[in-house]
């Protein structure tokens, strides 16, 4: 008998992080797999689904524009009572901190359904950072009944919240698992770029640094714009209006900050590896630009990825403008201090997160 494992995806790093299980999981024979997206994102899931060849089953079609937290969780939670009567899974797989997870999480549990969490334990230990997501999380895991922890520290995370040890499995991140698959193509950014210039690659999205802080991270990375000519920038925009409208405010007229849609994700990883340096307040960016030997200024006061940190190929500068400019000067002018923090190691992952993951399900239904 077939066992019926929903795979469920709301937004793009969900989607990436997800296609790795999802393509493993159709290989086997026991496995019906089911894919359901909230789109919780709208262009950006589908950007990812389509380069993944992956057409979700059911597609509840949840965005709205400027979509607030409360509204979102609500309809999500009504809309999924509807799935889970209809579909009835043996097993549901959710990724990640957004709100899709919360509430699927919760939805399954009201529902006596078992959820794997993958990319659990994650934590800063500070709901308000990064926020919704700490909460996200940290209610993921008190729901979940297999918890697919990308690192050791994830897992002791875990421990320490009282989670059994026998449900936690270190996977690595599958994050690492896409990448590795993308990376190995033939790419193109798809942008005209001066081939001349470093480039410094620019995403930033995280709703804790809405108003004042992003626009410190605006006017910081104005200034560096303004000192470095020779350097082009390139900004990839996150569609939410609190980034969009600002972000166009400051760099619409800069000739040397190339604004543009939010990239899809085999261009986004042809920047990466084009990048000189990077700078981003994006969780799947931190894990992936170590992989690739790219340093990346966090634009965050903290991070629930401590690995890549620890090891000095990540630093923290948060939305503060003097350490933003500072640190990513020294980097462009100082060839030593850059070398050390672009030695290419992946604290994340070695490619293989699916198949461990599919692994334990597949000797759980055994
Ligand atoms: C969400 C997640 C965040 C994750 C991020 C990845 C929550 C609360 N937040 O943040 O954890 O890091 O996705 O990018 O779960 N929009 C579009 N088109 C799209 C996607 C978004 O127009 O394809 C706009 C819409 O106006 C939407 C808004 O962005 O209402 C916000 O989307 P939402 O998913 O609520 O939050 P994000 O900031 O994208
Ligand atoms: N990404 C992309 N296009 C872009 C920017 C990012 O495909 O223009 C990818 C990136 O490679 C990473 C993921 O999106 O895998 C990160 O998503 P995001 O920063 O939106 O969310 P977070 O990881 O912070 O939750």
């Amino acid at each position: 008998m077939k066992r019926k494992i929903l795979c469920v995806v709301g937004t793009r790093p969900e989607a990436i992080k997800m296609a790795p299980v999802i393509l493993a999981l159709k290989k086997e024979p026991w496995a019906q797999v089911r894919v359901l997206a909230t789109a919780q994102h709208r262009h950006m899931l589908d950007q990812v689904l389509s380069f993944f060849d992956i057409e979700p089953d059911i597609d509840l079609d949840i965005m709205r524009p400027n979509q607030a937290l409360t509204t979102l969780t609500a309809r999500l939670l009504l809309d999924m009572d509807d799935v889970l009567l209809e579909e009835k899974p043996d097993v549901v797989l959710v990724q990640g901190d957004t709100t899709t997870v919360m509430t699927v999480g919760l939805a399954c549990f009201y529902h006596r359904i078992p959820v794997g969490h993958v990319e659990a334990g994650l934590r800063t230990w500070d709901m308000q950072n990064p926020f919704p997501e700490e909460a996200n999380r940290v209610i993921a895991g008190k729901l979940a009944r297999w918890h697919f922890a990308p690192t050791e520290g994830s897992r002791q995370n875990l421990l320490r919240e009282g989670v059994l040890d026998t449900e936690i499995v270190v996977t690595g991140n599958t994050v690492i698992d896409a990448l590795l698959m993308t990376a190995a193509k033939d790419l193109e950014i798809g942008i005209d770029l001066d081939t001349d210039k470093r480039l410094v690659l620019v995403t930033s999205h995280r709703r804790e640094n809405f108003g004042e802080p992003f626009r410190n991270i605006c006017r910081a990375l104005l200034t560096l714009a303004e000192q470095n000519p020779d350097v082009q920038f390139l900004y990839p925009v996150h569609p939410n209006p609190n980034v969009k409208d600002v972000a166009h405010e400051f760099f619409g007229t800069c000739a040397n900050v190339r604004l543009c849609e939010p990239l899809d994700y085999a261009p986004f990883v042809a920047a990466m590896k084009r990048a000189y340096l990077i700078i981003s307040d994006s969780g799947g960016v931190q894990e992936e630009a170590p992989a690739l030997g790219k340093p990346v200024l966090v634009l965050r006061d903290e991070t629930e990825r401590p690995e890549a940190v620890e090891q000095g190929v990540v630093k923290l500068v948060g939305s503060n403008y003097e350490l933003i400019v500072n640190e990513a000067q020294r980097l462009l002018d100082n060839g030593g201090a850059y070398r050390e923090m672009a030695r290419g190691i992946s604290p994340y992952g070695d490619g293989h997160g699916a198949e461990r993951i599919v692994n334990v399900l597949r000797e759980y239904f055994a």
